[in-house]
């Protein structure tokens, strides 16, 4: 991805909200089909996708873990020989780093990666740039303060990597085990991006971010629940926490939460992680759009 190719998703994506508000959708998809692979829990990401190719006209067909024959033992690739043989876009959520990769390798429509276990999350990176361009009205000169499981959380990871783009600063938010993995932070430092990390999330910090970026203690990728346990509930953010930041800060999160954001902050206006995640539907029509020639 180049910065061009943010703008590019973020101007689509306008003019999708724009769509979707005035007609609710449109066409250009006809009889075309998407499979949606999620092999995966997921809600907003599957649900997301599906409804944002129903909306330019075209049918989803959805694999899941439970029902699928993965079950039976398929390999990966087999499954998505399978499925690109009745549908045009591929959209690939999986519990291992780099799958999406290695189906790339075996598939030649459009794939799209919705999650690949603690790797990345380019689809949710780009919503994420999309509402922090709504909130704030631009992208440079802002502090983005990241929260949570830093190291397992892999929208962070996608995230980062797009605001390096930026003119920004990057807050590290989390326990020492669960920081940032080394790979990103040598990337961003390689792009001369500023940044601090931190185990507390402390009045100094809140007081110069522009986004706080919540994140979800990833259950999921711990070893033991003993392990995930040690860290479930270290950051809480309340309305209290939010009322210490500007006025004009933004708290995001990927979503779902299980804890992290209390529900008295869902009112104020910081709170952006539902308008977030009604962006997903945007961006993934805008994706979708990109990916297959349908964007003009
Ligand atoms: C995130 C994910 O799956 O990585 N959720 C999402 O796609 N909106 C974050 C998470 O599960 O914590």
């Amino acid at each position: 991805f180049t910065k061009q190719n943010v703008e590019e998703v973020l101007a689509v994506a306008s003019r999708m909200k724009e769509l979707v508000a005035k007609r609710g959708g449109c066409d250009v998809l006809n009889h075309r089909i998407m499979a949606n692979v999620f092999l995966e829990p997921s809600t907003r990401t599957a649900s997301s996708f599906n409804a944002a190719f129903c909306r330019l006209g075209g049918k989803v067909i959805t694999i899941q873990e439970g029902t699928s024959s993965t079950k039976k033992g398929e390999t990966l690739q087999d499954t998505m020989r399978c499925v690109e043989c009745y549908s045009d876009v591929l959209v690939l959520r999986h519990p291992e780093t780099g799958a999406a990769k290695l189906a790339a390798k075996y598939v030649k429509k459009p794939l799209i990666n919705a999650g690949d276990g603690a790797g990345e999350h380019p689809s949710q990176a780009l919503l994420d740039m999309f509402t922090i361009f709504n909130e704030l009205g631009h992208l440079d000169d802002i502090v983005v303060t990241m929260v949570g499981d830093l190291k397992y959380g892999r929208t962070v990871h996608s995230l980062a990597h797009l605001l390096s783009f930026y003119n920004v600063r990057l807050n590290y938010v989390a326990p020492a085990s669960l920081q940032m993995p080394e790979s990103v932070v040598q990337d961003m430092e390689s792009r001369g991006i500023k940044q601090h990390k931190s185990e507390q999330l402390t009045d100094a910090i809140l007081a110069e971010t522009d986004v706080l970026y919540v994140t979800r203690i990833q259950q999921e990728r711990f070893a033991s629940q003993e392990e995930y346990l040690k860290y479930k509930g270290v950051y809480v953010i309340d309305k209290a926490t939010v009322m210490k930041g500007k006025e004009s800060m933004r708290v995001m999160h990927p979503l779902p939460r299980v804890g992290e954001i209390m529900e008295d902050v869902d009112e104020l206006p910081q709170a952006a992680f539902f308008r977030e995640m009604e962006n997903g539907m945007y961006t993934r029509m805008a994706i979708i759009a990109l990916v297959t020639g349908t964007a003009n």
